[in-house]
């Protein structure tokens, strides 16, 4: 034995050194190295973007669901646009309990204040799954169910089949209580799209609204994560009848001035309030804020913040859509009875009536709306080809351009009217679940109601429709529309 160590004495001195070196460093840069390790056990979010990108788990497959966007668009990672992103602050990661202040006004996290600490909480990393909730959370009054604080949840279920069991502490009580998983958004689809993060809801049966709420993943809620406020619904005297959310968080190229073509058609239709998400790559975010701060002032639109990065989670189809059009469910039920959930090319057009009111009055009339937790439109696509337009110093609206539509609408890829009173989770284009007893959704006929959709690039969809036909019937909007325009927002270039 003696013998060994002597003739290896040199390699040994050689390997204490270079222990007493290395502890000496940990020593010395302690921060680096906790900060690191907790970095990714924690929101895990800018170490989990380069190994999802680098793993190319996403392989997008030939579609024909119209609406996913094109997969360079969700799926390469951000350019580098030479100013820091708005949307994400790099913060040092803390212990879980701090980190971010505990503050209850998160809910207002509106653009441009907006950090992906406010939008998210890290419930499991991706040593563990990867599991984050919407740090804002809601309480549900509706009568329909029992009263509850819901928290919608995105879970990979590729990376952990099981959902996480979730234990909650109500900011100011000290008891301790388990979670309910209530309902799934959709299913795992591996063909022909790919989508294994799920959108869920959890809540928390409660006889009143909390100011706030702690979740924890052991039953004692011995760790508690960070503090979630619980959404404060504004003020409105007498509940609106319309309200409309872009499901899908804006994101890549899309311009301020579609953004702002968007409000106004939507409120000559009859809207009253609308929401949209910003997504982290929208690349014109501070021109889009900037061309519509005057709605966002007056209360109009709300921005939300989407800092979900690609590749987080992995494969999140569609920026993750399912979880913003759950969550504006839950955003809009108590101001309104209807929303009407669809992308920023799409509009919902009365083809009888003025306006919302009056194709909802016909469609009352012969049905019982109640007990249909949607109204679901059927999508005509409009062919690139584009007229003149009008006559106006603003971008022209692309409705007042492209009048061939397809005249064959797909009730296969329609869009939807939510009934706020009974609906549970949304999707893309039908909700997901909705009141035990209740029907999905009524089919609006064709000659009341139709999706108009302007697709910016047909690309090989130019060929879908068998006839085209011609139809000006958004024209009876442009007066409204382009006076509307010219004094709110008008956008020249
Ligand atoms: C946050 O809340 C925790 C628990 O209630 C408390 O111990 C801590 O002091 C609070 N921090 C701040 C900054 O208010
Ligand atoms: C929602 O419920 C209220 C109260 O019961 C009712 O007056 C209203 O008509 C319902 N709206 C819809 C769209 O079902």
């Amino acid at each position: 034995m003696e013998g060994v160590f002597r003739r290896h004495r040199l390699l040994l001195t050689f390997l204490c050194c270079l222990m007493a070196a290395l502890l000496l460093t940990i020593l010395w840069y302690p921060d680096h190295f906790s900060t690191s390790r907790k970095g990714t056990q924690q929101s895990g979010i800018e170490g989990d973007i380069i190994q999802h990108e680098e793993s190319a788990l996403f392989s997008p497959k030939a579609l024909d669901v119209q609406d996913i966007p094109p997969a360079s668009v969700t799926h390469k990672p951000d350019p580098p646009t030479g100013k820091p992103p708005k949307l994400e602050k790099p913060s040092k990661p803390k212990s879980p309990g701090s980190l971010a202040p505990n503050r209850t006004e998160v809910n207002e996290a509106l653009y441009p204040d907006t950090t992906v600490e406010k939008e998210w909480i890290s419930i499991e990393d991706s040593s563990n799954g990867l599991t984050l909730a919407r740090r804002t959370v809601y309480y549900d009054t509706r009568s329909s169910f029992s009263p509850s604080v819901v928290i919608i949840v995105l879970h990979n279920h590729e990376k952990q089949p099981n959902l996480p069991k979730l234990y909650a502490k109500v900011t100011g009580q000290s008891s301790c209580s388990a979670v309910e998983h209530w309902k799934q958004t959709g299913n795992v689809v591996k063909s022909p799209w790919y989508e294994v993060t799920l959108s869920h809801v959890y809540r928390i049966q409660l006889n009143q609204r909390p100011e706030s709420i702690q979740l924890s993943k052991d039953s004692q809620c011995n760790k508690l994560l960070p503090l979630m406020p619980v959404f404060k619904a504004k003020e409105v005297k007498k509940k609106y009848t319309f309200t409309t959310c872009i499901q899908k968080a804006l994101y890549d190229d899309i311009q301020p001035a579609e953004v702002v073509n968007f409000i106004e058609l939507n409120r000559a239709l009859g809207s009253s309030m609308i929401t949209i998400y910003f997504h982290r790559n929208l690349k014109a975010k501070d021109a889009i804020y900037k061309a519509i701060e005057t709605y966002i002032k007056t209360g109009y639109v709300e921005v939300l913040g989407w800092s979900l990065v690609d590749g987080w989670l992995g494969q999140v189809f569609d920026v993750a859509l399912s979880a913003s059009a759950t969550e504006c469910v839950y955003r809009h039920m108590a101001i309104s009875e209807y929303m009407a959930l669809h992308d920023v090319d799409e509009f919902l057009i009365p083809m009888k009536h003025e306006d919302w009111f009056g194709m909802l009055n016909e469609l009352k009339n012969k049905n019982d709306l109640s007990k249909y937790a949607s109204l679901s439109f059927a999508n005509s696509l409009f062919q690139e080809k584009e007229e003149a337009g009008p006559k106006m110093e603003c971008v022209v609206p692309i409705y007042f351009k492209r009048y061939l539509r397809d005249d064959n609408p797909k009730t296969s890829h329609p869009k939807v009217m939510v009934n706020l009173n009974i609906t549970i989770t949304a999707y893309c284009h039908d909700i997901k679940t909705w009141k035990d007893g209740a029907e999905k959704e009524l089919l609006v006929p064709f000659e009341i109601g139709l999706l108009f959709h302007y697709r910016k690039q047909l690309g090989h969809r130019v060929n879908v429709a068998q006839r085209w036909k011609h139809d000006t019937i958004v024209n009876k909007y442009m007066d409204t529309v382009i006076a509307a325009l010219r004094k709110n927002s008008c956008i020249t270039k």
